[in-house]
């Protein structure tokens, strides 16, 4: 799966050579308030620095706790950025106020892990989408011609519109959490584990959503994951972070197939291989790196390892 749609994938337009990357974030460093009197506030990030390029997706790996999700939200304006700056378009958009910041919305999205809980239960799959649309002023009319688009767009039928999300499965709830980013046309969205809590071939399926959509409509991702496997499915680049660093960046088939940083080596190892063979010899191998003393963590990268495995090069069309 991963190597036909890789293969198949144009290059992202190269930007200008003297013009910066759509998105920066420059030794970004945020920390969060102790809780406790006089204690140390909590440095998520330590000095982050990646860039996107208009239509590329950088994908971003980590563990646990690394520090992904604070940086995606660093960017949306959402974790109080303590130095280091985020840029976008060559703006610096870290510490923007609210309203500054609302005016950014129609091109800085976002997808989140939890199909459940980020669409409201009250309001129909319509309402959902047309409200965006509302409040930055298209009519009532040109709304519901643009839902329609919408629904199209992330293969949903059109009846869908009528519905409430707890009528649709997981992954058909986060066709509607991608509409919805989509709305106003965004340049960059940041998806956040946007397939984590749906079965594999359903997060095969919304994979290559998210892959036809960036080539038909040029958009960014910042696409976070701890697994490996969906990473190499997606990503242009990727950058590997640890313990709130970044502690390897480079192109996705590179850095998921021979990476440099014992921390990404342990990574790959992790992940469990269709072969037993060569599932025990990994074993040895992480033996042989927990020995030479690096810590080697169980919990990454064994959650949805196999989806790199599931074929879904017949199966688009069919909403998951
Ligand atoms: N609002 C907050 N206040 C205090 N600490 C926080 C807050 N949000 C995150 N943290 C801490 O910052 C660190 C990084 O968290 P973050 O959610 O960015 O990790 P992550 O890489 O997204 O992890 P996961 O893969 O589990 O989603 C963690 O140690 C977490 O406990
Ligand atoms: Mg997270």
């Amino acid at each position: 799966m991963t190597g036909t749609l890789d293969k198949d994938r144009p290059a992202p337009t190269p930007a200008p050579a003297s013009a910066e990357p759509l998105l920066v974030a420059d030794q970004v460093v945020v920390e969060y308030p102790a809780k406790g009197w006089r204690k140390a506030p909590f440095r998520a990030l330590k000095g982050v620095s990646i860039t996107i390029g208009a239509g590329e997706t950088l994908g971003l790996v980590g563990e646990s706790g690394s520090g992904k999700t604070t940086l995606g939200r660093a960017i949306l304006g959402l974790a109080p950025v303590t130095s280091g700056s985020v840029r976008y378009g060559g703006r610096v958009i870290s510490g923007l106020d609210k309203k500054q910041r609302r005016a950014l919305s129609s091109e800085i999205q976002v997808v989140f892990q939890d199909p459940y809980t980020s669409l409201n239960p009250a309001m129909t799959v319509t309402d959902i989408l047309s409200e965006p649309l509302m409040v930055a002023g298209t009519s009532r009319t040109e709304a519901e011609r643009r839902v329609k688009d919408l629904l199209d767009q992330v293969r949903l039928p059109a009846d869908a519109g009528q519905r409430l999300p707890r009528e649709f499965s997981g992954g058909q709830r986060q066709r509607v959490a991608i509409a919805r980013a989509l709305s106003r046309d965004p340049r960059i969205v940041v998806c956040d584990e946007p397939v984590s809590a749906l079965d594999l071939s359903t997060q095969a399926r919304v994979l290559d959503l998210f892959v036809e959509i960036q080539e038909r409509t040029g958009v960014a991702y910042l696409f976070v994951t701890h697994d490996l496997s969906v990473v190499r499915h997606i990503s242009h680049r990727v950058a590997v972070m640890y313990r709130g660093e970044i502690v390897e960046t480079g192109d996705a088939a590179t850095v998921t197939s021979t990476p440099e940083h014992p921390y990404t080596q342990r990574l790959l190892l992790a992940a469990p291989v269709p072969d037993p063979e060569r599932q025990a010899a990994r074993r040895a191998e992480r033996r042989r790196l927990a020995e030479a003393g690096e810590p080697v963590d169980d919990s990454v990268g064994s959650v949805t390892d196999s989806v790199g495995s599931v074929d879904t090069t017949g199966a688009k069309g069919d909403p998951a």
